[in-house]
């Protein structure tokens, strides 16, 4: 029998140095397809921490994350599965400054090899579920800060990748635009995207199917799947 496409992790601990304590203590998730999760807990409880073990970035001290059943590829190879899996929307905002808010949009579309002129149309479609159609060709350090975090969520959504990762992604955002950016990040389910997002906002996780609460590095799982 084919397994379901899923991301997991089994018994993940972490610690960023010997002498300091674990940050994830026993952590064990499965992100099934096209499914929203939402991570809660204090700060320092390892929310940002967890989505970069899940996105590859960081290798557990302990324990093992799995692609579909398997353990992932090393070295190269997985650089480029992490390129093809994942969209990120980062904690702190990382955009090109002086480049358009439709140029940003498209970041992750060129670097996946698409070329320039046809990035644009899917760029621009991006940024209008997002709101922004208006101020594509505006420089994003013309823009606020809530607009620029929109633009960030537009790139991730542009690729249509199997997974999308945000770390605080409505952070500075009103109500308004937090549920603008959520329908866009939840919206994209039904095309089996998988979207994972840490956040304190309990209206973010109102929106989701699974609320994983992590309270010294070990996580209490609420699932309202059916
Ligand atoms: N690069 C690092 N080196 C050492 N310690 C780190 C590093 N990154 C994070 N930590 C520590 O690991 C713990 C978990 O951090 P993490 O960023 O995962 O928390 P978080 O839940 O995302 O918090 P926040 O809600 O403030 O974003 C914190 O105590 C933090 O100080
Ligand atoms: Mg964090």
């Amino acid at each position: 029998m084919p397994l379901s496409r899923c991301l997991e992790v089994r018994d993940v601990s972490h610690r960023y140095r010997h002498d300091q304590p674990l940050v994830l203590n026993g952590v064990s998730l499965r992100i099934e397809e096209g499914v929203a999760v939402a991570l809660m807990g204090p700060s320092g409880s390892g929310k940002t921490t967890l989505l970069s073990i899940l996105g590859m970035l960081t290798i557990p001290t302990a324990g093992t994350v799995l692609l579909d059943g398997q353990p992932p590829l090393r070295a190269r190879g997985r650089t480029r599965l992490r390129a093809e899996l994942f969209s990120w929307v980062f904690q702190g905002v990382n955009v090109l400054p002086r480049r358009s808010a439709v140029d940003n949009a498209a970041l992750g579309l060129l670097a996946r090899g698409m070329r320039y002129s046809q990035s644009m149309g899917t760029a621009l479609a991006a940024l209008e579920v997002v709101g922004l159609h208006g101020l594509a060709d505006r420089r994003i350090d013309t823009l606020s800060g809530g607009e620029v975090q929109r633009v960030c969520i537009a790139r991730a959504l542009a690729t249509r990748p199997r997974y999308i990762l945000a770390d605080e992604p409505t952070g500075q955002l009103d109500r308004a635009n937090t549920a603008v950016a959520i329908d866009a990040l939840v919206g994209r389910r039904p095309r089996g995207t998988a979207v994972v997002i840490a956040t304190h906002d309990p209206f973010v996780a109102g929106h989701c199917d699974v609320v994983v609460q992590l309270v010294d590095g070990t996580p209490t799982v609420d699932s309202r799947l059916p």
